[in-house]
């Protein structure tokens, strides 16, 4: 007999589901019904690892390599490679024993997250914003601060908002940002950057910077390394953007020296280690080879995004902030909320995915606030695919009434 009352789940276990990871599977079931779905929702490339990576992986397992256990923070030699990166890429020098290579950048946050901070602890994230910040920053008990962030400030954080939300909760830990960020794809510019980095060390406030992005930036755009400006700061990355490695399951984390020891104790007991396939393959992930194909990948982003930013206007959609890197696009749909005689963003992306086979992601998932009349397009998608989506936008906004 069962006896409920006497089994407990944690409070802190009750975080909302990340629904775009929802709406992937409503696609994917449409699909294997044999629905032709055009999908602007994923946050991945198309096109998947680059060649040498695979090459790699590929004469690994053929070689019969035991692939076991690697040290907790990945092997010495991909870690070393990582630190070389920063060099060729920023100009940074980072010591190989600074990197930390993780389960993605998903466990890169945990683990840095854990090493940091304290239950309690305030921590600054913007809104709109990545909602796995807010979730699990809530799951491990600290008190995430969401700083309003519109399009005037790019969506990104400012000294002013931060001093803002000082004023009102009191003193922060921690800020988290994300240039280019998800779901906006707005960067923050090198001087507000040396700014915000300055903020936080003057203040001591530890700023993790999310870089999964980096690498992905359209015309003149560039992207700023936090260890640029504030060693203090945790930097997060990944072989999954740039790379096109989503499902390797591969990232890595730039720490100070004061959190080595802390994350390479729980990394060791949470994980054991990062994949080992994953880790010995990414090595190829810094041939030239890999950077040249991984540079052609986001140059075809680039492309996708002019193709897709002079429409938006013709859908009802406006973008306000400059979309100047990773895959998203992230548009006010108020015109087209009201046009549709939709009440939000969940009811107006259901509609069109039902009536238009186009998969868009709602703008709650990433701003529990204002995000019903915001929508994100990815056009991360092949050429074909995006064509195909903002056809079927264009035949399904034509045929509503005229506004
Ligand atoms: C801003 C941002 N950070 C982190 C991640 C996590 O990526 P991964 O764990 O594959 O490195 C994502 C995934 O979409 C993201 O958009």
């Amino acid at each position: 007999m069962r006896n409920d009352a006497a089994v407990k789940t944690s409070l802190r276990s009750v975080v909302p589901p990340f629904a775009v990871m929802d709406i992937l599977a409503e696609v994917e079931r449409r699909r294997a019904a044999g629905d032709r779905v055009w999908s602007l929702c994923a946050g991945e490339p198309d096109g998947g690892a680059p060649t040498d990576v695979r090459e790699r992986a590929a004469a690994l397992l053929a070689s019969g390599e035991r692939l076991g256990y690697t040290a907790a923070l990945g092997t010495a030699e991909l870690r070393a490679t990582i630190a070389a990166h920063y060099e060729r890429s920023y100009g940074v020098h980072v010591d190989r024993e600074a990197v930390a290579v993780t389960t993605g950048s998903s466990g890169a946050f945990v683990l840095a997250f854990l090493a940091a901070l304290d239950p309690g602890d305030r921590v600054a994230i913007a809104r709109p914003g990545y909602p796995a910040y807010r979730n699990i920053l809530a799951a491990l008990g600290a008190d995430v601060i969401e700083l309003a962030c519109g399009p005037e400030v790019r969506h990104q954080p400012t000294p002013a908002l931060l001093d803002a939300a000082i004023a009102e909760h009191g003193p922060l830990t921690a800020l988290v940002v994300a240039s280019p960020a998800n779901p906006t794809g707005t960067v923050i510019e090198p001087a507000a950057f040396a700014e915000l980095a300055a903020w936080c060390t003057e203040r001591g406030v530890r700023l993790v910077s999310d870089e999964i992005y980096h690498g992905l930036l359209h015309g003149s755009a560039r992207a700023t390394c936090a260890w640029e400006h504030d060693r203090s700061a945790i930097v997060v990355s990944s072989f999954s953007k740039f790379w096109g490695m989503t499902g390797w399951r591969l990232g890595w984390a730039l720490l100070p020296p004061e959190l080595i020891a802390p994350v390479d104790a729980l990394a060791g007991n949470l994980a054991l280690c990062p994949p080992a396939l994953a880790q010995s393959a990414a090595l190829a992930a810094f041939t030239e080879r890999s950077y040249d194909e991984a540079t052609a990948a986001a140059a075809r982003c680039t492309e996708h995004r002019d193709l897709v930013v002079p429409r938006l206007a013709g859908l009802g959609l406006n973008a306000p902030a400059p979309a100047d890197g990773a895959f998203y696009v992230y548009a006010d749909a108020t015109a087209l909320l009201e046009r549709a005689g939709a009440s939000d963003s969940v009811e107006l992306c259901r509609r069109i995915l039902d009536e238009a086979n186009v998969a868009l992601t709602p703008g709650t998932d990433f701003d529990a606030v204002d995000g019903g009349s915001w929508v994100r397009l990815s056009y991360a998608a092949s050429r074909d695919e995006l064509d195909g989506a903002l056809s079927a936008l264009e035949a399904w906004v034509a045929a509503l009434p005229s506004p």
